[in-house]
């Protein structure tokens, strides 16, 4: 049976209760909005620990726009609809006012990684993400919790939060799941025409084409111009940057070599709606 939980106060009732019982505890954290992406995190939860606590909360302390925050999709019942019929143990479906009654005082810095990519992009958006994740897992305390690789940056700031600050949770880095077309699933995608989705599939397929061009021994700027040429071709869609980054620190690479594990980030907007893709490689 699930339990859908609104307040601190109950759900650190309930976690008092599992962690006595010496229970496993896999954390989901999404913003709701669910996707078959969010499903495939839920269900190796499920799989990996013996309760699995997801959270749905559009967490404006992240959204450095507050025009994104206001349109960001909302679609809470079937969310809780979906995650029932997970076996999803424990639903965490806190208010603004629940989760920052207080406002918090502390800021978190990433460091360089502020400095690159979605970082550079978006500033402020990590500290929001840092502060949401770090009370989920003070509220949760999970043995392990499951974030996907679509945001491949944030899975490196929250890796960052678990290494300074030498907390004792797995996580584990979940694969993008994607459409028929090769578009990565997204909660944003909802805010797309059917055309528009269609449109958008180019960002997979730039990085697709900016693969097997290094794969077959394409060099870094050359491959970086057709894809970045793939995508200006597309009308309606602007490009905001695509980079081919070291996989593991995400900084630039200057010249890439065999052996090297790349990662290809792309983020693009289309019809006012900005979204993020990558693919991982080892050359
Ligand atoms: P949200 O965008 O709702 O995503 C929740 C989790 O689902 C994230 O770990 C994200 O990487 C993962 N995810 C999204 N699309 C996916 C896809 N197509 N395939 C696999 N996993 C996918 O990311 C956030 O929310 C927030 O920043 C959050 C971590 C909840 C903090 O507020």
């Amino acid at each position: 049976m699930s339990q859908i939980i609104r307040s601190v106060s109950d759900l650190k009732n309930e976690i008092y209760k599992v962690k006595a019982a010496n229970t496993s505890i896999g954390l989901v954290p999404t913003m709701g909005a669910l996707h078959q992406g969010h499903l495939s995190l839920v269900q190796m939860s499920k799989k990996h620990y013996d309760v699995t606590v997801a959270t749905i909360f559009v967490n404006p302390a992240q959204f450095n726009n507050k025009e994104d925050l206001l349109k960001y999709p909302k679609t809470e019942a079937s969310d809780i609809k979906m995650l029932i019929s997970m076996g999803c143990d424990i639903i965490f479906v806190p208010t603004a006012a629940e989760i920052y009654g207080e406002e918090p005082l502390v800021k978190l810095n990433f460091g360089y990684l502020e400095n690159i990519l979605e970082g550079k992009h978006r500033p402020g958006h990590f500290n929001g993400v840092g502060l949401i994740v770090m009370k989920f897992f003070g509220l949760v305390q999970p043995t392990g919790a499951y974030f996907g690789q679509k945001d491949l940056q944030q899975f490196r700031v929250i890796s960052t939060l678990v290494r300074d600050f030498d907390l004792s949770i797995n996580l584990h880095l979940a694969p993008i799941i994607r459409e028929v077309s090769g578009l990565a699933m997204s909660s944003r995608n909802l805010k797309l025409s059917k055309t528009d989705q269609k449109k958008a599939a180019a960002i997979y397929a730039s990085l697709e084409l900016a693969k097997n061009q290094l794969l077959s021994g394409g060099k870094k700027e050359v491959v970086l111009k057709n894809a970045i040429n793939h995508l200006s071709s597309k009308s309606g869609l602007k490009l905001e940057y695509f980079e081919i980054v070291d996989a593991e620190t995400l900084k630039e690479k200057t010249t890439v070599n065999e052996g090297d594990r790349l990662a290809l980030c792309a983020a693009a907007i289309i019809a006012g709606v900005r979204l993020i893709d990558n693919i991982i490689i080892e050359l």
